[in-house]
């Protein structure tokens, strides 16, 4: 049936576009399993330098910095997203920005050669630069060629590339692999490989149709994309779904940053946004991705590291769960299910590591963490990143995205800085911490978060009432629309 077309050569752009999410996921979960080596390294780059050996909180500092200075990084390229996406278009700042991941994976690679490990966190500065830019540039390319139906299916894919990507750096950083003291600069840069195949792959990709008509006015170019896309000659339909945005887009113009912030309109949307990607960080998620090794240990566990690997693997397991079930159960669903098990595990998780002195207890705290990471997949870790694109139309949607990806690495990076101090501090009742923002997460949602499964992104920025009176009359739909306008209704009144 019309506009839910799934091509090859639409699974071929997408998958070339999570290339990104995969390379983001990478990074994230790279740094864990050589602390010990790069500790090490800085030490001997010392030794080297000024004949003595570096002390130990010295060393911590250099440790951290070159851990947290990824996510500052993040910030700053996921804040940039906007101006890039609008300039050269989504296809050609992929392309763009990797040379960053080249630079960055070549400065890691070569710090022990070169004895500095300025280099190393240069090295994940610039990477951090690179993974924002394709936390913003990822979801949004594949929001804009997906057809409606499947756009929160296709979404989930860029959580698959992160969680796929982080498994693959748990994996290889173990000892016997590339997480050795010779080979470990290796996997750090490894990180330049799927940069080139990118390059290779992106230009058999189209540029979004989106892109290509509603910014540029490149009707036909636009046309053509959507014909290899869906695989049919008859794309009337999105075409003229993209033309009255397009038509708006008139009224709206590319929206700026202080622009998305004065409008009254873009408020209620970009609340939701920020929300949502505040739950997905500040449901602690990443002191598991981070900590758990250690997390592991103190609750007693034996091999902590297959543990960690362990919980990589449910991760991705209910990632394609969700990926099945998104555009089934809906978004606001999934989102409030994942909220309310995670508060239920990490209530959990704090038995268990009150209780660790029984034995039974450490198996009790796997289990936690990994139902803690499964509720994750099924909505907090996917929905976020894909929504954002949903809750806004073609001309504030790159502004909104890297308002979006900027509070998220703000609130990664602040859970990264602060869970261990939080863990000295609060000891085994360190989770009850994410328990009390995911149950305050769980009644926003509950409250303001609308369902966006299978309406068209004009229909969500008029649920909202952005879309200028005049414009909105003629649109005259199918059964379909006027059920979504009737499921829409009673949020807006509650907003
Ligand atoms: C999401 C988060 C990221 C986290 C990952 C875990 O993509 O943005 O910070 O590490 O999920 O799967």
């Amino acid at each position: 049936q019309e506009g839910n077309q799934v091509t090859g050569y639409l699974l071929f752009s997408l998958g070339t576009a999570v290339i990104g999410s995969l390379q983001f996921g990478y990074n994230t979960g790279v740094i864990n399993a050589p602390e010990q080596k790069l500790r090490s390294f800085f030490n001997a780059t010392w030794v080297e330098r000024y004949g003595q050996e570096i002390s130990p909180g010295v060393c911590t500092i250099v440790w951290s910095v070159a851990v947290s200075i990824f996510s500052v990084g993040g910030m700053v390229g996921s804040f940039s997203v906007g101006v890039m996406a609008n300039r050269f278009g989504r296809r050609r700042s992929m392309f763009l920005v990797n040379c960053l991941a080249v630079i960055g994976g070549l400065l890691m690679g070569f710090s022990t050669i070169c004895s500095s490990y300025e280099m190393v966190i240069a090295g994940r500065l610039v990477i951090g630069l690179f993974c924002g830019l394709f936390t913003g540039l990822t979801p949004m390319y594949v929001g804009e060629v997906s057809p409606t139906p499947l756009r929160g299916a296709f979404g989930t894919l860029h959580q698959l590339g992160v969680v796929v990507g982080i498994l693959i750096a748990q994996i290889f950083g173990l000892e016997a692999l590339l997480g050795s003291d010779k080979l470990w600069p290796l996997l750090l840069s490894l990180t330049v490989a799927p940069a080139v195949l990118q390059c290779i792959l992106l230009p058999f990709c189209p540029e979004s149709p989106r892109f290509l008509l509603i910014n540029l006015k490149q009707e036909e170019q636009a046309r053509k994309a959507l014909v290899r896309l869906r695989g049919s000659e008859d794309v009337s339909k999105d075409l003229q779904e993209m033309k009255e945005e397009s038509a708006k887009m008139a009224m709206e113009k590319k929206v700026t940053i202080p622009e998305l912030f004065r409008s009254a309109a873009y408020q209620q949307p970009l609340l939701i946004a920020v929300m949502l990607q505040l739950s997905q960080q500040l449901s602690g998620i990443n002191a598991v991705f981070y900590y758990s090794t250690g997390i592991f240990e103190s609750a007693g566990v034996k091999k902590p590291i297959y543990a960690t690997i362990g919980a990589g693997i449910v991760n991705t397991i209910f990632t394609v769960v969700s990926l099945f079930l998104v555009e089934k159960a809906g978004r606001r669903t999934l989102h409030l299910l994942g909220l309310g098990g995670m508060a239920i595990s990490a209530v959990l998780m704090t038995v268990s590591l009150l209780l660790k002195d029984i034995p039974a207890m450490s198996y009790m705290a796997i289990v936690a963490v990994m139902l803690f990471v499964a509720m994750f997949e099924l909505g907090p870790g996917p929905i976020p990143w894909f929504i954002v694109a949903e809750l806004f139309s073609q001309g504030p949607r790159p502004a909104a995205m890297a308002v979006a990806g900027c509070c998220n690495w703000t609130a990664n990076f602040l859970v990264g800085m602060s869970f261990p101090k939080l863990e000295e501090v609060c000891g085994p009742w360190v989770f009850l911490i994410f328990t009390t923002f995911l149950l305050l997460f769980f009644i926003f949602t509950f409250l303001k978060v609308p369902e966006t499964r299978g309406k068209t992104f004009d229909e969500i920025a008029r649920s909202f009432g952005s879309a200028p009176p005049a414009a909105s009359s003629p649109v005259e739909e199918a059964p379909a629309s006027a059920s979504t306008a009737v499921k829409a209704s009673p949020v807006k009144e509650k907003v």
